[in-house]
């Protein structure tokens, strides 16, 4: 009786949106019309949310990012929003609608093959847009950066069960190694990172996406891109409605947690695979929070300027990074004019 019921769908399928096929060579056989067998590819390329993510990453990597953010978060069970988000290449404004079509591409002549296989179809946006609620390009300029948005309907397009678990990791001869966990969103991550180590990768909700962000542009990242904006609002309206034009939606009340400090930036991946692999606890070893990098950076300011009068050289940029467990202080001295 299933079977029959199967059948019956076919049918009724086929006969909606005829014509399907390009040729009937009889005897059950048929050539396909190019946006049918593309439709079948799409919906064999991308088969859970896990792969949508996967291509949004590649995406961002082949724009030679250096920072990707995911922010993710789900709306009544049934709904997945993923924004990703990062500092490479940028897309012309004029080309934000087109990169969804089938056989658009910009990598005419660097066709890539990595570890999941070829890149470089101009098919990936096109398989993610069919398989999703709502496919967009939030922001984006050349040079600038992008936020790639998608909407999935988990009924339609599953992801794993489990969510929230990291995966074990373990350090064997210097190398890290993924011993365990559900395929996930984040172990998803924790594979790509480790794949290409160069990356800074940050997952979260949207708002400890909004407060990663502007701490990234407080210390110098993301300059001159399109995400800018956020780091200079310094009023919670004005910050809920940038943010909300990427759509990383916030409440109010979240964005005047996070002018208040109150949000603290995600830990990167990078961070969290050494802590994992050390098997402590990630959330009892908060990053060093912005406020305290601020004094620092003021009483070192200080500091600096007078040993520079000794030398008649006068700090013109000073900055205080945290990575991991390093902390950098990077000066630099313009000659002071005496005369
Ligand atoms: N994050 C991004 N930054 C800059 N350009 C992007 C980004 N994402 C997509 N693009 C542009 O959109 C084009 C289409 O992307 P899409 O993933 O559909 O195809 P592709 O990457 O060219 O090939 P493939 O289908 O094998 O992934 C890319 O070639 C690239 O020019
Ligand atoms: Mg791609």
């Amino acid at each position: 009786m299933k079977g029959k019921t199967k059948d019956i769908d076919f049918v009724v399928d086929s006969c909606e949106d005829l014509p399907r096929i390009e040729e009937d060579l009889g005897f059950g056989y048929v050539r396909l019309l190019v946006d049918e067998a593309e439709r079948r590819q799409a919906k064999h390329d991308i088969r859970t949310v896990e792969d949508v993510l996967i291509e949004l990453l590649r995406n961002a990597r082949d724009a030679q990012s250096k920072h990707i953010l995911v922010a993710v978060s789900t709306f009544e069970d049934s709904l997945r929003r993923i924004l990703v988000i990062d500092d490479g290449q940028g897309i012309p404004l004029g080309l934000h609608e087109k990169v969804f079509d089938s056989r658009v591409t910009s990598r005419l002549y660097n066709l890539i093959e990595d570890d999941y296989g070829v890149h470089g179809r101009g098919m990936a946006l096109y398989a993610v847009k069919e398989r999703s609620k709502e496919a967009m390009i939030t922001a984006s300029e050349e040079g600038k950066g992008t936020a790639v948005y998608v909407e999935i309907d988990l009924n339609e397009l599953p992801q794993r069960k489990d969510q929230s678990t990291w995966p074990k990791i373990v350090c064997r001869k210097g190398f890290y190694e993924i011993t365990q966990g559900p395929h996930n969103i984040l172990r998803t991550l924790v594979e790509f990172y480790l794949r290409h180590p160069s990356l800074e990768i940050f997952v979260g909700s949207p708002a400890e996406v909004v407060a990663t962000l502007r701490f990234l542009i407080d210390q110098g990242f993301f300059v001159e891109t399109v995400f800018e904006p956020l780091g200079g609002a310094n009023n919670a309206a004005e910050l809920q409605k940038i943010a909300e034009s990427f759509r990383l939606n916030i409440s109010l009340r979240n964005a005047y947690r996070i002018l208040k400090g109150e949000v603290a930036p995600v830990h990167s991946v990078r961070e969290m695979v050494d802590l994992l692999a050390e098997r402590k606890r990630p959330s009892l070893k908060p990053l060093i929070h912005l406020s305290d990098l601020k004094s620092l950076e003021k009483k070192i300011k200080k500091i600096i300027s007078e040993l520079g009068q000794k030398y008649f050289l006068s700090p013109v940029e000073l900055k205080v990074t945290h990575r991991g467990k390093k902390l950098n202080i990077s000066v630099t001295f313009e000659e002071i004019d005496n005369l």
